[in-house]
């Protein structure tokens, strides 16, 4: 066991761990943060992106010694149900989810383009979500709304 710093959402946390524990379990099984998603377990699906130093990566495989002292970002540091991302309103506006298990892996995946990308073109987000699975297929609509959020975000 042991003790890993790292920032959760803007908030500095601590927690006594294996230090080959996945990110992922120690989100939901530890902290309660349970936005992110099991989907494959093997990096493979996207459905467990957070952002770590603001790349969108998977956490199912991410052993916790790898984020001592770095910066993580979950779904729930995207936004809140009073003051939503311009992502979470164009994602309802367009009605981009339909089960929505995928859906917080793909805003993760979503913000990170954004961020270093804040007008990106249609195949610019297709590429950004290639990593993302969406086993209902609400691929388009997905795209639409990312598309949406960012000329909302360039309009600001
Ligand atoms: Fe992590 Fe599929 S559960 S990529």
């Amino acid at each position: 066991m042991a003790v890993i710093q790292f920032q959760l959402n803007g908030t500095s946390t601590a927690v006594d761990v294996a230090p080959d524990q996945t990110l992922l379990d120690v989100l939901r099984g530890r902290l309660g943060v349970t936005g992110s998603h099991f989907g494959c377990g093997a990096g493979e699906c996207g459905a467990c992106h957070v952002m770590v130093g603001g790349r969108a990566m998977a956490s199912c495989d991410m052993p916790m010694w790898s984020v001592a002292d770095q910066d993580v970002v979950t779904v729930e540091g995207l936004g809140t149900v009073e003051h939503p991302h311009p992502l979470q309103r164009a994602f309802i506006a367009e009605q981009a989810m339909q089960c929505g298990y995928c859906v917080s892996g793909i805003l993760i995946s979503a913000a990170a383009l954004l961020k270093r990308n804040p007008s990106p073109t249609e195949a610019e987000v297709k590429a950004a979500l290639d990593r993302n699975l969406c086993r209902c297929g609400s691929h388009n609509r997905i795209v639409r709304a990312v598309l949406r959020a960012a000329s909302e975000m360039a309009s600001r």
